[in-house]
């Protein structure tokens, strides 16, 4: 009987959990629990008799991929595997995959709260803005961004985005204005969603060259990683420019210099919280889990990342 390990430091809604359990059933498959651990060393300990696992930004370094001695799948239920050590498990033939798409509602429903969240002044009763007729572009075009950028229409906000690996003539379909140049979109928007994945290209990517751009009222939104966005620039950026603000979904490492000096100006999660939905939860968790079936029983590698 294959076991599958749920490891999870920050746990799934209990709807999700019930529903991947259901699926492990019928399928004939024991499921082990690992919830809220705080040493990495119980993950080690936890994979060691795993044939499948499935995590969200839990840790899967080599540590984890050497203590697996029977793994052959493990799913990233969600979008981002930065957290997988992919070279280390594309070494001992071990399948990763994660879930597009699955949890882009949340995440981008969170970003834009967060944004009406700040601009009323975390709703503390004094006089805020609106995000009506601002300009936001929305920092690569995917799963997430696509659905920032539909809200945001919603509110009558005029919408941009960049995205080189995505046709414009398909952004354009959306009702949104393609920009080609990325300086362009930093010059053009006050408001600007980063929804990039975190790689070594993207890292620090978000410098002070690009935001320096940004017209007045700038306000950085990351519901990213924290990685993407230069702190050396985001603290000139907030010294230089009265106007400057940034939320994130991903509380920066420089969080105390922010907190100390520029008060009203930022609002981070004290946790990642993007896809921290019943909804999402249930739609990553369940896909993460009908893939380990379909892999195990029927050898499908789609959405493999590793290949
Ligand atoms: C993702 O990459 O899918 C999001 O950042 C969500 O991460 P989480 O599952 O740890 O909340």
């Amino acid at each position: 009987m294959a076991k599958v390990l749920l490891a999870n430091e920050k746990p799934f809604a209990q709807v999700a959990k019930d529903g991947i359990a259901k699926i492990f059933k019928d399928a004939g498959f024991e499921l082990a629990l690992l919830e809220k651990y705080t040493d990495h060393a119980d993950l080690v300990k936890a994979v060691a008799d795993a044939d499948a696992m499935i995590i969200r930004s839990d840790i899967v370094d080599r540590k984890v991929i050497e203590a697996a001695k029977k793994l052959k799948i493990v799913v990233r239920a969600g979008a981002g595997y930065d957290n997988i050590d992919l070279a280390a498990a594309t070494e001992k033939g071990i399948v990763a995959m994660n879930t597009p798409g699955q949890n882009a509602n949340a995440v981008a429903e969170l970003a834009i709260g967060m944004m009406i969240y700040l601009n009323r002044n975390g709703f503390n009763g004094t006089s805020g803005t609106e995000l009506r007729g601002k300009t936001i572009g929305i920092h690569a075009y995917g799963n997430v961004g696509k659905i920032v950028g539909y809200i945001a229409k919603g509110l009558g906000m005029d919408v941009y985005a960049h995205d080189p690996f995505v046709d414009c003539v398909l952004i354009e379909n959306d009702g949104v204005k393609c920009v080609e140049d990325v300086k362009e979109l930093y010059k053009k928007c006050q408001y600007v969603s980063i929804n990039l994945p975190s790689n070594s290209e993207t890292k620090e990517s978000i410098n002070y060259s690009l935001l320096s751009l940004m017209p007045k009222g700038a306000t950085l939104v990351n519901t990213a990683r924290k990685e993407i966005v230069d702190e050396k620039a985001l603290l000139k950026m907030f010294k230089d420019r009265p106007d400057f603000r940034y939320i994130s979904d991903v509380t920066p490492d420089c969080k105390d210099q922010i907190a100390g000096d520029y008060e009203g100006r930022y609002f981070f999660t004290p946790k990642k919280m993007g896809a921290q939905t019943a909804e999402a939860n249930n739609n990553a968790g369940l896909a993460a889990a009908r893939q380990i079936v379909n892999f195990l029983t029927k050898g499908d590698t789609t959405f493999q990342v590793n290949k």
